[in-house]
């Protein structure tokens, strides 16, 4: 009970002395005019005012007269401050007597000029996999405020960083936070949880990487596989060229004359235009520009030859 009584002594005495000008009355932008209003009606002309900065008087009129004259006072006793420094902060008191020096009116404000945020906050985000954490800065902190909107709408939380639990996140909300003083304030850029976005990004970068590893892994096969077979063909068609040129020396031997119908007499002209050498080659046929072995069909260069068939089935007779 006595703590009670005490803590609202103190409660008491703190607002007597914001009353007092303990807080500001007013705060101002830095670089602002300001006019501190005479809460009095009815200022007349021979009325005595006093206005006075912390201790200074900065304006005395007296019997229609002004005695001191260091700052602007409109014809309603308001003082009038222009381009306001940091050192305007100051207790501004004011009295107001009648023409016969009787008491009518005593004021104080107390004002706080301070700068304008001017600088946009940056969100600084981690988004783990269950919570998501933000960060609000800005260039100058003193003495701001900070408040998050979720979708735009004002949330309760006002620290300077954010903690939302992910699982009651939707991909889709967005994040701001608003800094604020007095006198000004300045709201960031909106923000998503960052990291779906990067984890969707690495996802299919992810996938362009495998797709053009596997499609050059793949093309370099399938060009290996085709030299591969074109090498064994050519070899065979040269063993073939060779042992055919054995055959035509042999017949050539035993019937000297009529070279042309050796080839023709064999199943197949086996021979490439470019090796010919020096057997004569067989007259050129009516559909092919590039005579082939009749065993390998006109696709051989993208397919490997049909040699393996007859080993497929080999293998299946041995299984069964
Ligand atoms: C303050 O008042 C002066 C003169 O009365 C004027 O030139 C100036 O533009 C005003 N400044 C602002 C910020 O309103
Ligand atoms: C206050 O002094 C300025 C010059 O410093 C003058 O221009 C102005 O008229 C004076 N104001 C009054 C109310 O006398
Ligand atoms: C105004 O006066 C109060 C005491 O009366 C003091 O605590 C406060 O710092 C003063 N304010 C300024 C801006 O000087
Ligand atoms: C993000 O948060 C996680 C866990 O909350 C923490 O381990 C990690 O260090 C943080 N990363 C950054 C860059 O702050
Ligand atoms: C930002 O905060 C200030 C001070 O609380 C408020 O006046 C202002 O309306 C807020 N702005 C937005 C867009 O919420």
């Amino acid at each position: 009970m006595r703590g009670i009584v005490l803590i609202f002594i103190l409660y008491w005495y703190g607002i007597s002395v914001s009353n007092a000008c303990g807080k500001c009355t007013f705060y101002v932008a830095l670089g602002d005019n300001f006019s501190i209003p005479l809460e009095h009606k009815n200022l007349r002309e021979h009325d005595e005012l006093i206005w006075k900065k912390n201790s200074e008087t900065v304006y005395k009129k007296k019997k229609n007269r002004v005695q001191i004259n260091t700052t602007v006072v409109s014809s309603s006793g308001s003082l009038q401050l222009i381009d306001l420094k940091m050192t305007d902060s100051a207790n501004y008191s004011v009295e107001v007597h009648d023409k016969n020096g009787a008491f009518l009116k005593e004021d104080r404000k107390c004002l706080c000029v301070i700068e304008k945020i001017l600088s946009k906050p940056h969100i600084q985000s981690n988004c783990s996999k269950s919570k998501l954490t933000l960060t609000c800065s800005v260039k100058k902190p003193n003495n701001v405020k900070y408040a998050w909107l979720k979708n735009k709408k004002e949330m309760k939380e006002n620290t300077k960083t954010l903690i939302e639990d992910k699982k009651k996140l939707k991909s889709s909300d967005t994040f701001s936070c608003n800094v604020s003083n007095e006198v000004s304030y300045q709201m960031s850029d909106d923000i998503k949880c960052p990291d779906d976005k990067l984890l969707g990004l690495d996802f299919w970068v992810m996938v362009a990487i495998l797709a053009t590893g596997g499609g050059l892994i793949l093309i370099l096969i399938l060009v290996l596989v085709v030299c591969v077979c074109r090498r064994l063909k050519q070899n065979k068609d040269r063993e073939r060229e060779e042992e055919e040129l054995r055959l035509m020396h042999m017949r050539q031997q035993a019937h000297p004359p009529r070279p042309q119908e050796a080839p023709r007499s064999h199943t197949a002209p086996y021979t490439h235009p470019q090796n010919g050498e020096d057997y004569t080659p067989p007259p050129p046929r009516p559909r092919g520009k590039r005579p082939r072995p009749p065993p390998v069909p006109v696709t051989d260069e993208e397919k490997p030859p049909p040699r393996p068939k007859p080993r497929q089935s080999a293998p299946r007779h041995n299984r069964t």
